[in-house]
């Protein structure tokens, strides 16, 4: 094979991983890279649903401490990176903030007004690109809101999570932004403390069980992991849920009128697509996963989006369609660190697309521009949405 063919097909295998990954589930559903730079250890990719759910349920065999070991030097404690009783603890402290009934509030006060602030600019041009001009700003000023960063700040405080999150890269820039993240946000957490409003950071600073606190530093760690964990991912989904409905029109109709077929599709897309297609962990012992021995201290890496297309799941699950059984899918994880904030993604998702369906008539792809396509590895979702529809 050629250098360029190989090529060619590594980048195809970078952008588009499910082929991959459908082999490995048919062949050899647990991958062994011996090379895969981290100081010599072999690591292992897990592909088939049933592995997938049993590694992420089994903390005690599957550690997520390796979190911490990359990116908690920068962002400070991570919730992401604790196991068994502590992490629980962590968890039982913040959880509160994040169940269906503490975040209503925020689709009237916080969701309804953004989404309909970014579809005033578009809605009487009658094109637009749906990533650049909403799915990419709506999420993370919702979370920028729920934070309590006033609107004006949004840019910076996006800009200082971008250089957190790059500090295994460039370290400086990465402890210069989670510094100043933190002498951001000081004085919003000390007003809190003070005189509590009862919105995101007054939960953290007040939580209490037990007599036990979050300390300052699981504060921070907290409010530095959300806008990466909570607006990357939301804002990637909201894209493919949008590509979904582009290339089903019949179903872009009726999710327009219904919200139980919005639900049904939101489901399905995070199923068929979604945006974080792995999590990490690290053996603590030796252990076997579909006969295949792993030592003591391998990386282990769940890949929950080849654990969604596993066709003894989900049949023909390259096909995005609604008539399938409604199954729990893995997009937010499973186990003790299932995602804390799927209930707050639902519902930004619900809302963001009943938006720009509602305010956008006869929405479709723009016929002059590349077919919509969700593309990436680790990360996946579409990187442009161009769209014409009729100008309000
Ligand atoms: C569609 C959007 C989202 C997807 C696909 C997603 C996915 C995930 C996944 C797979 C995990 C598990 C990680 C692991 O097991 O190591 C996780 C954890 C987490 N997510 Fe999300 N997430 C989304 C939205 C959000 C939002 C909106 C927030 C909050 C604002 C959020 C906050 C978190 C937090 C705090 C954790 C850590 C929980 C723990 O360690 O106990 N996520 N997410």
């Amino acid at each position: 094979m050629g250098g360029e063919q190989l090529g060619g097909r590594l980048d195809h295998a970078m952008s588009q991983p499910y082929p991959m990954w459908a082999r490995a589930r048919a062949e050899c559903p647990v991958l062994r890279y011996d090379d895969s730079g981290f100081d010599g250890r072999p690591s292992f990719h897990v592909t088939r649903f049933a592995d997938a759910e049993r590694v992420l349920r089994d903390w005690e065999a599957f550690s997520s401490s390796i979190n911490g070991e990359v990116i908690g030097r920068y962002m400070g404690e991570l919730i992401l990176a604790l196991d068994g009783p502590e992490h629980r603890h962590y968890r039982d402290l913040v959880a509160h903030a994040f169940r269906a009934s503490s975040i209503e509030r925020w689709e009237r006060e916080l969701m309804v007004p953004i989404v309909d602030g970014l579809l005033d600019r578009i809605a009487p041009l009658g094109r637009a690109d749906l990533v650049r001009d909403v799915t990419s700003r709506y999420p993370v000023q919702v979370i920028a809101g729920i934070v309590g960063v006033p609107l004006d700040d949004h840019d910076r405080f996006m800009a200082w999570a971008e250089d957190v999150n790059s500090g295994p890269l460039d370290p400086e820039r990465g402890l210069a932004a989670s510094r100043a993240m933190r002498d951001y946000l000081e004085p919003i957490v000390e007003a809190r403390r003070r005189e509590p409003r009862g919105d995101l950071v007054s939960e953290l600073v007040t939580a209490e069980i037990e007599g036990e606190r979050l300390t300052d530093e699981r504060i921070y760690g907290f409010l530095r992991l959300l806008l990466p964990a909570g607006a990357e991912t939301t804002f990637r989904v909201m894209g493919s849920c949008l590509v979904a409905l582009l290339t089903h029109p019949q179903v872009l109709a009726r999710a327009a009128a219904d919200p139980d077929v919005l639900h049904r599709v939101i489901e399905e897309t995070l199923r068929w697509e979604t945006s974080v297609t792995m999590v990490s962990r690290i053996a603590t012992r030796d252990v076997e996963v579909a006969g295949c021995p792993i030592p003591a201290g391998s990386p282990v890496t769940v890949l929950t989006g080849s654990a969604d297309h596993d066709e003894a799941r989900f049949p023909e699950p390259e096909e995005w369609s609604l008539d399938r059984p409604p199954r729990q899918h893995l997009a937010f994880g499973t186990g003790p660190h299932q995602c804390l904030g799927m209930h707050l993604a639902r519902l930004e998702l619900r809302v963001g697309l009943a938006a720009v369906l509602g305010r956008l008539p006869n929405l479709r792809p723009d016929p002059d521009a590349p077919p919509p396509t969700v593309e990436g590895f680790f990360f996946r979702g579409p990187s442009s949405l161009p769209v014409l529809f009729d100008p309000a």
